[in-house]
C-alpha cells in the first residue's frame, strides 16, 4: 500500500475549445433561439470549436468562416454581421479568437456540484502562463529576481486576466448561487521553496471564511456552525507551475466538504501546526493514502468548496513552485483582507489598462466590496483613524463562545 497521498494525475488536454472576443472583451455566442449575441460571461452559449478556416458553435452547430490571423479575424456568415444582434453595426467588427476551456462549462459545473471540486485543466492561455511564471520568477524564469516593490496585480496584465478568467467565474457564481462573487483578499502569489525537513508547515484546515481546523479542537472556526446548502466560499487555486506531489501540490481530502465541519485532530490541524516548532517535533501532518493530490499542468485552475479539508503541499524538489491563490466569497461575506486599497492602486496602471473593458468591470466587481442599502451602493474601505481607535479594545475583548 502506498505510504503517500493518492495521486490523481490530470492529463494535459489534447484539445481546447475557442472563445471569440470582441474589442471590448465581450464573448460572441448563440442564444437558445439561434441568434448570435454578445455575452458578458462564458457558459455553453459562448463555446466554439475551431477548425482551420471556420469556427463551429458547439451547441447550435452554427458555423462561421474565419479570415485573418487569430488576433483579428473577420467572421463571415450569410448576410449579417456576427455582432448585429447585440447592437454592433456594420461588417467591420473584428474579433479575437482566444484559448478556451478543455470541456463545456456545463460539464465542469455538473462535476463541481457532484464532487465539491473541479479542475479546469490548462484553461489559461499559454502566453498568460508564461507571463505569470515571469513575475513569479519560477519555471522558465527561475533565474529572474523577484520584484517585491509592486503588488503582483500591478506587475503584469496576466494577474488581472487570470482573476477575471470567465469560465471559473461563471462556475463559482453558479455553485454559490449568486452573481455577486468577490475576492476575499487581493490576488497573491504563493511561491513554495524546497522543504528542509524541519520548517513549520501548514496543518489540515478548511479555507476562508470557515477557517475550520484553526480553533483548537473545536470542529468549527470562524463560521460557528455547518452551512449546509449555503456555500460561503470557494477557493480558486491557479497552478502557475505544474502541480506535482514532489513539487508541493496542495494536499486535499477530496469530497470532505460534505462533512460540513473541520478536519479530524488526528490528521494534524492548522491550529496544531500553527504552534511554532510543532513540525520539527512531531513531523508532517497526515500524508497517507486517505489524502489526495491533484497533479495538474501549469495554467490549470482548481476550484474547491472552501470546506474541503486540505493543507499546503511540501516541496521536496529544488525547483520553486508558484501558484496564485484566491479565496472567493459571495458578496454578503465580509472579506478576509482589505481589497480596496490594492484596487485603487491598480486602476489606471499599465497592467489595468491592458485588460479588456469586460475584464476591468469584472475586477471592479470582484475587488470593491460595498453595502447596498436604501441609499444606494457605498464602497467599503479601511478607515485608519477608526482602526487605531478600536484596536486596544479589540485586543482586550473577551470571548465567551466556547
Ligand atoms: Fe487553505
Amino acid at each position: 500500500m502506498s505510504t503517500h497521498e493518492t495521486v490523481h494525475k490530470v492529463p494535459t488536454p489534447a484539445h481546447h475549445y475557442t472563445l471569440i472576443r470582441d474589442p471590448a472583451g465581450a464573448y460572441l455566442g448563440v442564444d437558445d433561439d439561434g441568434a448570435r449575441k454578445l455575452y458578458d460571461y462564458v457558459d455553453d452559449h459562448a463555446i466554439w470549436d475551431r477548425d482551420r478556416d471556420s469556427v463551429r458553435h458547439v451547441v447550435s452547430g452554427q458555423t462561421l468562416t474565419v479570415t485573418g490571423d487569430a488576433a483579428s479575424v473577420t467572421l463571415g456568415c450569410t448576410g449579417e454581421s456576427p455582432g448585429d444582434d447585440a447592437g454592433t453595426e456594420g461588417n467591420a467588427v473584428s474579433f479575437e479568437l482566444v484559448h478556451g476551456p478543455e470541456k463545456m462549462p456545463s460539464d465542469y459545473l455538473g462535476f463541481f456540484r457532484e464532487n465539491g471540486w473541479v479542475c479546469l485543466t490548462s484553461v489559461l492561455a499559454p502566453e498568460t502562463v508564461e507571463e505569470l511564471e515571469r513575475i513569479s520568477c519560477t519555471d522558465r524564469y527561475e533565474d529572474r529576481k523577484y520584484d517585491g516593490s509592486k503588488h503582483p496585480l500591478n506587475q503584469s496584465w496576466a494577474v488581472g486576466r487570470t482573476a477575471a478568467e470567465p469560465v471559473s467565474l461563471w462556475l463559482m457564481r453558479m455553485y454559490m448561487g449568486t452573481s455577486e462573487v468577490r475576492l476575499g483578499h487581493p490576488p497573491s502569489l504563493a511561491i513554495l521553496g524546497q522543504d528542509d525537513g524541519k520548517r513549520d508547515v501548514q496543518g489540515w484546515h478548511s479555507d476562508f471564511p470557515y477557517l475550520w481546523g484553526f480553533a483548537g479542537n473545536k470542529p468549527y472556526g470562524r463560521v460557528p456552525t455547518s452551512s449546509g446548502n449555503t456555500v460561503l466560499g470557494i477557493q480558486r487555486n491557479v497552478c502557475i507551475s505544474p502541480f506535482t506531489r514532489e513539487g508541493g501540490a496542495t494536499a486535499f481530502k477530496l469530497g470532505s466538504h460534505v462533512h460540513d465541519q473541520g478536519p479530524p485532530a488526528e490528521w494534524g490541524t492548522g491550529f496544531q501546526y500553527g504552534q511554532p516548532g510543532h513540525r520539527a517535533k512531531h513531523g508532517l501532518p497526515y500524508n497517507g493514502p486517505d489524502a489526495d493530490i491533484l497533479e495538474a499542468p501549469g495554467g490549470s485552475i482548481i476550484l474547491y468548496d472552501s470546506r474541503t479539508w486540505h493543507r499546503a503541499g511540501v516541496n521536496q524538489t529544488k525547483k520553486r513552485r508558484s501558484a496564485m491563490l484566491q479565496a472567493m466569497v459571495p458578496g454578503y461575506v465580509m472579506p478576509f483582507f482589505d481589497t480596496s486599497g490594492t484596487w485603487k492602486g491598480y486602476v489606471g496602471s499599465d497592467a489595468y489598462n491592458a485588460l479588456t473593458d469586460l475584464e476591468r468591470q469584472e475586477m471592479e466587481r470582484l475587488m470593491v466590496h460595498y453595502i447596498n442599502g436604501p441609499g444606494g451602493a457605498h464602497a467599503i474601505t479601511v478607515d485608519e483613524d477608526l482602526s487605531e481607535a478600536i484596536r486596544p479594545q479589540v485586543a482586550q475583548r473577551r470571548y465567551y463562545d466556547s
